[in-house]
């Protein structure tokens, strides 16, 4: 029954609802943004999300990540700062979990790119759920330990937005991938109304739902998007929007159009689906928002 209801989200609407940068405005600027990843096996992830965040509208960057994992990514992405957390052997060591975060001194907070599955991530996911006071997105390994942590989820009161793939929505809900795939949009909208989230549902025909269980359905992007790490420029692409305007259902279904968006213009320029890369797709961002303006 949802899905009769779900609206397409494209160009016009991502236009409509398009914020211009005012020179002189006078709300609180929207520009912080804190991006919390990277481990060992996935030391690129944080990278690629950094770029498409900075791509996408923020203006003050701060990269979390192991500290080792500075050196590889500050020639990538030399705008951001970093928060280098301890390590231990190139993953996270226990005292990395009672770093200064200052999650409450952000307009929006990404966690996941990267993380991996060590219980000092847990603890950080823990604490970013209690701690952000502007908007929180959880992506990848950020999504495992959700189960795990119901009363935070349920206690959280600021905007959260999660980003799972199929698989990854599976184990939010307790089913499998394939349940998911039949159910699409009656899953998601479930869901997000239960724990009060923006759910980004991803895959081909992206789902983004609102706390209420309004749906939109996005159809750019393509193939080329099928590779690892295209998950990671869509986390930096939303970090970078939901900061731009108080409209989170808006900028969220923004970053979706964009991202796909940005995926379309490459391949019909330089890029095929087969070449497409995801720190090559940040580049197509400013293409993207070009032709929303
Ligand atoms: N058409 C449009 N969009 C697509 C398509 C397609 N055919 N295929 C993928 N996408 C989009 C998705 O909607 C999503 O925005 O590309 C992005 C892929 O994101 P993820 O699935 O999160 O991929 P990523 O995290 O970069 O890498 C996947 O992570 O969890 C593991 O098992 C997973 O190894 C895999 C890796
Ligand atoms: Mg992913």
């Amino acid at each position: 029954k949802a899905g009769n209801e779900a609206v397409e989200w494209g160009m016009t609407e991502t236009s409509a609802s398009f914020p211009v940068r005012k020179e002189n405005a006078h709300k609180g600027r929207h520009g912080r943004g804190l991006l919390i990843g990277g481990s060992k096996n996935m030391a690129g992830a944080p990278a690629i999300a950094a770029l498409a965040a900075l791509e996408s509208g923020a203006g003050l960057l701060t990269t979390a990540l192991p500290e080792s994992l500075m050196y590889t990514t500050a020639p990538l992405v030399p705008e951001t700062t970093f928060l280098r957390l301890p390590e231990k052997e190139g993953e996270l060591a226990e005292d990395s979990v009672s770093s200064d975060f200052g999650f409450d001194r952000y307009d929006a907070v990404a966690v996941g790119p990267g993380l991996g599955r060590l219980k000092e991530a847990k603890e950080i996911v823990r604490r970013a759920l209690v701690e952000t006071a502007g908007i929180l997105i959880l992506d990848a390994d950020a999504l495992y330990w959700l189960p795990e942590l119901e009363q935070e989820l349920s206690e959280r009161t600021a905007p959260l937005i999660l980003t799972p793939h199929p698989g990854e929505m599976a184990h939010l809900a307790g089913t499998t991938p394939g349940e998911v795939n039949k159910h699409r949009f009656s899953l998601a909208g479930q869901y997000a109304r239960k724990t009060g989230c923006y759910l980004v549902l991803k895959g081909a025909n992206t789902i983004c739902t609102t706390p209420e269980g309004d749906q939109a359905v996005h159809t750019s992007g393509n193939a080329g998007l099928a590779k690892g790490g295209s998950g990671d420029t869509l986390t930096g692409i939303l970090l970078g929007q939901v900061m731009q305007d108080e409209d989170t259902a808006a900028m969220v279904n923004n970053a979706v159009f964009l991202h796909g968006h940005a995926a379309d213009l490459a391949v019909e320029q330089e890029e095929t689906d087969y070449s497409l890369r995801a720190s090559k797709l940040a580049s197509y961002v400013p293409r993207a928002i070009k032709n929303v303006q």
